[in-house]
């Protein structure tokens, strides 16, 4: 059978292994404006050595530590590919980090880090995978990380 692949990229970023069905939630992280020029794939539901997968590639792009962590808390199996030139020149796992600080959202409304006078919001990891993060002021656990990303 002939095998359909999604084209390599020339420059960019590859984020591989994402649990099926994440990839759309992964893109949301990235905030691609409608108006980009660049190459970008999304592939759902494609098979791999290990089960199905989702895959997401974005050309003349690198991410920062903030996106990175965003996409652990969402895929911690992730693979982050960094190609130049069409090679793979670095390959990282992610890991979603101790204390989320920042970068979500609590879903309690009444939550001190959702006042007025806002508190940056305060989350620990209390399991890795997949991630559950509790908000260190009103210890509500975060039912949909992916939901209160910022
Ligand atoms: N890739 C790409 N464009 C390139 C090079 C690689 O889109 N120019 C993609 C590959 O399709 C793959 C990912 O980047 O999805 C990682 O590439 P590589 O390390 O070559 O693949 P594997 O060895 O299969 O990776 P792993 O062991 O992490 O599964
Ligand atoms: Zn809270």
């Amino acid at each position: 059978m002939k095998k359909l692949k999604i084209t390599p990229i020339k420059n960019g970023t590859v984020i591989d292994h994402i649990s099926p069905g994440l990839a759309l939630k992964v893109l949301r992280v990235l905030k691609i404006p409608e108006t980009t020029t660049s190459v970008v794939s999304v592939a759902i539901n494609v098979n791999s050595r290990m089960g199905k997968k989702d895959i997401v590639k974005v050309e003349n792009r690198e991410l920062d530590t903030k996106e990175v962590d965003k996409i652990a808390l969402i895929a911690p199996k992730a693979t982050i590919n960094i190609i130049r030139n069409y090679e793979v020149i670095e390959k990282r796992t992610v890991h979603p980090p101790r204390e989320i600080i920042g970068i979500v959202t609590c879903s309690n409304p009444t939550c001190i880090s959702n006042a007025r006078e806002p508190v940056q919001s305060r989350f620990l990891l209390v399991q890795d995978d997949p991630p559950r993060i509790r908000c260190y002021y009103c210890e509500r656990d975060i039912e949909d990380i992916a939901e209160g990303i910022k």
